[in-house]
């Protein structure tokens, strides 16, 4: 981490921006949300709402930390100077956000390193529920918590008994896979929970709330603030094969439970090989 970088500073200024962009999203949602475009394929959407988040963010960024790099959802890459990066999901669950389903969150995250979830070192993060106001944060050594109260990830003695939640990537090559996967995975367990948040689900996980989470293909913005939320509350997060999370997989939870899914997910090639995408993109 640069010389000076103070974290529970970063951690305020996470919190302040999430929070400001998440009332823009909450008090500009119309009645009936729009698709402005789709992204990987045709179910992947973004409104116009993400966008105008994503472009507060960077806004406030400029001003305040002209000189850390920008990685956001919805905009170009921004280069910086200082060694951090500032990771940005302006809506993360925006298929709940257009169907007005509750479960979804800004999340702002700023980490050290490459910006990539298998290397850099996250620093802070913030995650901002937007419709009920949960405010997730965390600061590296600095502990995780939510609305000023501290998190501690537990979880139950078995798999057996946990509660699990994953999620599902916007290609139909992908998620036959994560079909398979998850017939492995659903007799072993006590539910599954597809909140439609990976990001919120990861902060569940931090409180409690959901004992594992595991999913593949997650990008950076999904993952920065969640995952440092869950980790810096007790919960190891990683990646299946001694590999660190990220897009191949990650999963979270409380120790020991967390390493028999690890182990049925390896079983299972949960990061394996997909096959060729056919027809919808990637
Ligand atoms: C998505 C959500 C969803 C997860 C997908 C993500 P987005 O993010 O986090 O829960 O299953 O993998 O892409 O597209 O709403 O920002």
């Amino acid at each position: 981490m640069p010389p000076g970088t103070d974290v529970e500073e970063l951690r305020a200024l996470a919190r302040s921006l999430a929070c400001e962009a998440g009332d823009l999203v909450r008090h500009g949602r119309p009645a009936r949300v729009e698709v402005a475009a789709t992204k990987s394929t045709a179910v992947d959407p973004v409104t116009a709402m993400d966008r105008a988040s994503e472009e507060l963010l960077r806004a406030r960024l400029a001003a305040e930390r002209p000189d850390d790099a920008i990685l956001g959802e919805e905009g170009d890459d921004v280069p910086g100077t200082s060694g951090l990066t500032w990771v940005l999901d302006p809506i993360d669950g925006t298929v709940n956000y257009l169907y007005g389903v509750a479960s979804y969150a800004v999340s702002v995250a700023v980490v050290a390193g490459p910006p990539d979830p298998e290397r850099w070192i996250a620093l802070a993060g913030c995650v901002h529920s937007v419709v009920d106001g949960r405010t997730w944060t965390a600061a590296r050594g600095g502990g995780a918590e939510r609305d000023g109260i501290p998190l501690r990830a537990s979880g139950p003695a078995s798999l057996a008994e946990s509660l699990v939640g994953t999620g599902f990537g916007y290609s139909a090559t992908r998620r036959q896979r994560q079909a398979e996967v998850l017939l492995r995975v659903l007799p072993r367990v006590r539910d599954i929970r597809r909140l439609g948040a990976a990001a919120i689900d990861l902060c569940l996980v931090g409180e409690g709330a959901l004992d594992l989470y595991y999913e593949r293909g997650l990008n950076p913005w999904d993952l920065a603030a969640g995952g440092l939320v869950a980790a810096e509350a007790g919960a190891w997060v990683g990646g299946l094969h001694g590999r660190a999370a990220g897009g191949a997989m990650t999963v979270a939870g409380a120790a020991p439970v967390v390493t028999e899914l690890v182990r049925l997910l390896e079983e299972a090639d949960a990061d394996g090989d997909e096959a060729p995408e056919v027809g919808a993109g990637a």
